[in-house]
């Protein structure tokens, strides 16, 4: 039996404030924006926010390399600004999870700026400093944004380690010190009444000790060496910890981001009795139209199977004691429309059955912002319009280091860059989309005469009313939060359907990932059911078996 609790029952909604709502004209989405969009968002009914981060930043990786955990950065507002939207928030019952980025700091740190001065400096140990190896690096693992994760510092002659970009130095969590850092940071936004956190990479932590090369690839400098900090050795150890020093006299919620976890480990992570974290973030149906063994770039068509298989053994092995979170987008990522359903002539009916079957899972959904409008990836023709350090760093490796071409690169970024999620919501049909006065930070997508909130809301049959729909019915059926989750059909490379049960009630849920048409035999009878939502008319109500047209989704409660 799955035990109740409050963030079981939620939708969260992710803003990622950059993108989100520009208040003052300066391009740069800020707090007040979103102060400004709240009612929008209760419209929509979810009940939590995760803000990715608004800390002080050089912005390096947007907000993602933090100097300052306890400040706000100039760009978004003030913590008036700040404390006034959690006010806001609250008012309206709506909850606000910050982001916990401390597997890494920015090297603007006041931290990181002690750490390097010299080797007997009190915040030295804050860091991971190594002297060299035969004159270079004391590893060959290869950072997350291309090239060594070490970075030579003259002054003290050693090496600190990044994951992430040079600006980005990784936190040494085997100093206590540091942990109690942590925690007493976290405290801090927990007294100022945050209902929880989500942790950035969070499964990095902990690194084996002697940090070992990974294996030598011919033809290749630098590696991947995850298995040497992916759950890493004293991870448990260090979550575990964490609970008992910060998290266990709050009633708030936590997802971790846990690139490289399986199922089994997920179930360590968020088993109840374990005292670790609520949820995780997975990342293997991230993975799975990557081509195996490569990275991100290297692209291959998804398999419906690879996918129900994955989905399907993360709801089965976290049904006792654990729980999943359900997401298709974020701010990583691609948008879910373009990439597993039709952004053209089925945008809006495969926006919709790409929802239904996230939401109808065991788990909390989360929501990225623009979803919920079924707003579609971005194609600049040019490199200059590209601001993510990620695509960029990689473009530049391949293309102006290693002499590739440059045309099968773009198609891989417009498949997968992280800018496809990062152009600004699109709020309405004035110029900009009504994100900014000024200049955007990055470029609109030219299709916001067509998607935009504005028009959203005025036509019931939208994908923001059918979001509303779903989130709605979650609340009025405890099978949706709670039933057990059981995959039909699993070998079927088109359709997607299972059934959920709690008690005596039966939820049916029957989705087509394709725009071919197929007869959908049910062993189940149809003719008492009840339909809870579709995203087709239904006619009439039909026996057993019915013909599922292309990307429609059905939900009967039986
Ligand atoms: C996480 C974030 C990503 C960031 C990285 C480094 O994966 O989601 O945006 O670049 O961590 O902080
Ligand atoms: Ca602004």
């Amino acid at each position: 039996m799955t035990t109740k609790k409050w963030w079981k029952e939620a939708v969260v909604y992710q803003i990622y404030p950059r993108s989100f709502n520009d208040s003052n004209g300066d391009g740069v989405g800020d707090i007040q924006g979103i102060i400004e969009k709240l009612d929008y968002l209760k419209e929509l009914g979810v009940d939590v926010v995760w803000l990715s981060p608004v800390y002080k930043s050089p912005n390096d990786d947007n907000g993602y390399d933090i100097s300052d955990y306890r400040n706000i950065m100039d760009e978004f507002g003030t913590m008036a600004d700040w404390e006034e939207m959690l006010a806001e928030m609250h008012k309206r019952g709506i909850k606000l999870i910050m982001d916990l980025v401390v597997n890494h700091s920015s090297d603007e740190h006041e931290w990181f700026q002690e750490s390097r001065k010299s080797k007997d400096n009190p915040y030295r140990d804050y860091y991971i400093w190594r002297p060299g190896k035969n004159g270079t690096e004391p590893n060959n693992w290869e950072a997350t944004f291309g090239g060594s994760v070490w970075e030579y510092d003259e002054q003290t002659d050693e090496y600190f380690l990044h994951l992430f970009s040079k600006k980005q130095p990784d936190l040494n969590w085997e100093n206590p010190k540091l942990r109690q850092e942590v925690y007493d940071m976290m405290k801090f936004w927990l007294d100022k009444g945050i209902d929880g956190f989500r942790m950035d990479v969070i499964n990095f932590i902990s690194k084996v000790e002697g940090l070992p090369d990974g294996e030598k690839v011919e033809g290749k400098k630098y590696v991947s060496g995850h298995q040497y900090f992916m759950n890493g050795p004293r991870i448990h150890e260090f979550l575990q910890e964490m609970h008992k020093e910060v998290l266990e006299d709050y009633n708030v919620m936590t997802v971790g981001e846990m690139p490289g976890v399986s199922p089994e480990e997920g179930k360590l992570y968020t088993g109840e009795e374990r005292k670790e974290l609520n949820m995780v973030f997975q990342f293997e149906h991230m993975d799975l139209d990557t081509q195996p063994g490569k990275n991100k770039w290297h692209l291959k068509p998804l398999d419906l199977r690879d996918l129900k298989k994955s989905l399907g053994k993360w709801q089965s092995e976290l049904e006792d004691g654990g729980w999943n979170s359900l997401y298709w987008n974020n701010h990583d990522q691609p948008r879910i429309v373009s990439r597993w359903g039709d952004d053209k002539e089925y945008r809006v009916t495969s926006a919709k059955m790409l929802a239904t079957c996230l939401h109808m899972m065991k788990g909390t959904p989360y929501i990225y912002q623009g979803e919920e409008l079924g707003m579609t990836n971005i194609k600049f023709d040019s490199i200059e319009d590209y601001k993510d350090i990620e695509t960029l760093n990689m473009y530049n490796e391949r293309v102006v280091g290693n002499g590739e071409g440059p045309q099968e690169i773009m198609q891989s970024i417009y498949t997968k860059g992280r800018d496809n999620a990062r152009t600004p919501v699109q709020w309405d049909d004035s110029e900009h989309a009504g994100f900014t006065t000024g200049n955007p930070w990055i470029k609109v997508n030219e299709n916001y005469q067509e998607i935009n909130a504005e028009k959203a809301l005025d036509d019931k049959d939208s994908i923001f009313h059918y979001y509303r729909k779903l989130i709605q019915l979650r609340k009025q059926h405890e099978v949706i939060v709670y039933g057990s989750f059981e995959m039909m059909y699993e070998e079927h490379a088109e359709i997607f359907a299972y059934t959920r049960t709690l008690g005596e009630e039966t939820l049916l849920v029957v989705t087509n990932f394709s725009g071919n048409t197929h007869k959908f035999d049910s062993s189940i009878d149809l003719k008492y059911a009840e339909l809870l939502i579709s995203n087709y008319e239904v006619a009439e109500k039909e026996a057993n078996s019915f013909e599922l047209r292309p990307w429609e989704a059905r939900v009967y409660k039986i």
